[in-house]
This record gives C-alpha cells, structure tokens and sequence, in this order.
C-alpha cells in the first residue's frame, strides 16, 4: 500500500514559504555572500539581560506560569510606556506574548472569523499576511504613496478600503520594510475613524526605538488614545534589546480585548517562560544604554547607505525615517524576485525583493543595515558594481 498522504487544510495553500526565505535559501550555496535580507542586526543580547536569565533559571523559576505574563514583568512594561510615552497603561491591559509574532497570530484569532477583511497599509512585514490567511481572513492591501523622497499616507484611500466586513486596521509604524513613521496627527485620525466603526487598530510599534532624527521614541497610538479604544499595541523584546531569538514581546489592549487574549495564551503557549521574563525586566529596567548604542551604530550605518544609493543613478531611495531598513527600486527591474536570486548567485550580495512585501514592491528591494560598516560597506560595493 502507498504511504498516506497528510490531508492539508485549505489554509496551508496560502501559507508557503516566503520570498525572502526563497532568496535566503540560496545563500547557503553561494561561499561569501553578503546577506543583507533577514530583520535583525548581528549584536548579540548583552550580557546583563542573559545574565539575569541564567540567574532565574538557577533560582529555579522553571514551572508553569501567568497566561498573560508574570506581573513583575506587567508592571515593567507599564512604567516602561511611562517613562518613554509619559503615559501608563493599567496593569491589566498588558499581555506578554511568546514573541511579537504570536501576539499578532492571538489577535486574529480574537477578532476574525472566515470572511472578515483586515485592511493592511503595506508595503509591510509578510509574516502579517500570513496571521490573516491563517485565521481565514480577506487581506485588503492599502499602499503607500512615494512623493519624492518620502512615503505618503493616503488616509483617504485607507477608509474607502473599510466596509462592514472589517474587523481591523494594521498599521506597522515605524515600518517595515519602508522606515516609513506615522505622525501623532495620522494616528489620531486613524483612530478617529476606528472608533467610529468599531474596527480594532492593530499598531505594530517593534521599531519604536530606532528612530534617528529628533525624539528617542516614534511616535505612539498610546499617546493619543482612550484607554477603552478599540486599540491593540504590538512590542517585541526582539529588536530593541537584541533578542530576536528568545522570543517574547507584549500587546496592551482594551481590557475586554486583554481578557480574551488571556484566554487564549492558555491554548497557544500557555505563557511565557519566567526566566525569560525576569530577564525582560532587567532589559526594560537598565537597557536605555544598550539601545543608544544600538541606534547610533544603526544611525551611522544608514547614513553610508543613503550616501552609498545616492551616488547609484539607476536606485531610487526613499528616505528611511526609522526601524533599520532601507526600501529601494531599482530601475529597469520588472521582477523583484528573479532579481534578488540573479544578485545573490552573481554579485554574492543578498537582499530581500520587494513583492514579499505585498504588490506594490515589484521592482523594489530591501536591505537591512543593522550590521557592522564595513560588512555592509562589502555589500554595496558589490551592489554598486553589479548595477
Ligand atoms: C513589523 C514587525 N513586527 C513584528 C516582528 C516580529 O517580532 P518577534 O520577533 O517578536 O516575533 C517583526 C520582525 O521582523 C517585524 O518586522
């Protein structure tokens, strides 16, 4: 007898590998390449937040514990938006969630049932597509618009793409690929209209801290929102303090929305480690010098690349406001994909194409510099000579 076949869902037809994994895949058969494709820069976390974890393990915080984390850990994250924000959000409003990505994924499963539509400002992170299709939602993509050298908003177009089947808005800021920021203004009216329709307003705020002109912080939906609005805010550990693997981050939401994802912890990780949130607590305590140090490397980095890009007549940069990405066409290419895999196995540079995040990125790349200079600096010298 032939070996049976695992019978799929229909939703795993959605969900294949992504592009940038398509392009990343081929790295490995390419000796030397400069891969400038994946999220995350190459510091290690620092010392004082693996200490503190190694810590708690030997004090033996190894059982089972809070759905909706441990309330140390709640009470950071409060004086934490305090202290960045200068707003506090009550204690029960906060989730600590086993990464950003499985805060996303619980707030699907919250609040979509087949059929209802998410409207989603994109270019943007593909992995919050995949969280729609896996939760049986429609994905209703909201571009952004390229004036000159900066992405636009078009708030517009943003409310027409809203019909009685929208549960939710997401809003990645700062953004993913693009470094686009929203201002205090376009949040407030976002939420303005949110509240009108009652559709949650999903904001994805992992790059808060990396933000290179002016304010220490992006700006925050928090600062401009009712504590019972229909609003959901995405953090993460992974970017800001370097611990993309230990996966952990938090959501604050309205209080019966809070609830809910207390529930659904249970099912889904059934909470976090505790010696990973007694870390995360040091982190948010005493990682204020480890994220300027962090952001000014990044800082400088962006720097050579617009300098780099500039001198680049066939790229078209848009200006990278913040998060640690730079977001470019390049002209004449009419198919991101097959592009970044002739780079990869040609010019040994690797990038992610533009098309894995939404439609609207054919023709477009991104590169990630949260890397060392002179790694980078390999990076665009091959690119430059391959274009
Ligand atoms: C916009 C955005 N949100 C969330 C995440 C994931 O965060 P986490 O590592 O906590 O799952 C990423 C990772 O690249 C991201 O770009």
């Amino acid at each position: 007898m032939p070996p049976l076949e695992p019978r799929f869902s229909a939703t795993m037809d959605k969900v294949g590998e992504s592009e940038i994994a398509q392009v990343w895949k081929l790295g490995f058969e390419v000796p030397d390449v400069v891969g400038l494709w994946v999220g995350e820069g190459d510091l290690p976390t620092p010392a004082f937040i693996c200490d503190a974890a190694a810590r708690s393990l030997r004090e033996g915080h190894t059982f089972y514990t809070h759905k909706s984390g441990i309330p140390e850990l709640r009470s950071a994250v409060q004086r934490y938006h305090a202290r960045v924000y200068g707003v506090e959000p009550a204690f029960e409003r906060v989730t600590v969630t086993g990464s950003a990505m499985t805060g996303i994924l619980m707030l699907m499963q919250a609040v979509l049932d087949p059929g209802d539509s998410v409207v989603v400002v994109t270019p943007v992170w593909p992995n919050v597509f995949a969280a729609i299709d896996i939760q049986g939602g429609v994905i209703r993509e909201v571009p952004l618009k390229a004036e000159g050298d900066r992405w636009h908003l078009d708030l517009d177009r943003l409310f027409d793409a809203c019909d009685e089947t929208t549960k939710a808005m997401f809003i990645v800021s700062p953004g993913n690929p693009t470094g686009w920021m929203m201002s205090s203004e376009e949040q407030a009216a976002v939420l303005a209209f949110c509240r009108e329709r009652n559709i949650l307003y999903i904001a994805d705020e992992v790059y808060h801290r990396f933000v290179y002109e002016g304010r220490g912080a992006a700006p925050s939906v928090l600062e401009v929102m009712r504590p019972d609005d229909p609003v959901s805010i995405v953090n993460s550990f992974s970017k800001s303090w370097a611990m993309t693997g230990w996966r952990i981050g938090w959501l604050i939401s309205p209080p019966k929305l809070a609830k809910a994802l207390d529930t659904l912890v249970e099912y889904n990780t059934s909470g976090s480690q505790a010696f990973l949130q007694h870390a995360c607590v040091t982190a948010l305590e005493e990682g204020e010098p480890f994220i300027a140090e962090q952001v000014e490397r990044c800082g400088r980095a962006r720097d050579l690349v617009m300098q780099r890009f500039a001198a680049m007549p066939r790229v078209r940069l848009m200006r990278p406001e913040a998060a640690f990405y730079a977001f470019f066409g390049i002209e004449g290419v009419t198919h991101s994909l097959d592009f970044a895999k002739k780079l990869v196995r040609e010019a040994r540079v690797g990038l992610a194409p533009g098309t894995a995040f939404g439609r609207s990125g054919q023709g477009w790349f991104r590169l990630c510099y949260a890397g060392s200079i002179e790694r980078l600096r390999r990076g665009m010298d091959r690119l430059e000579a391959a274009l």
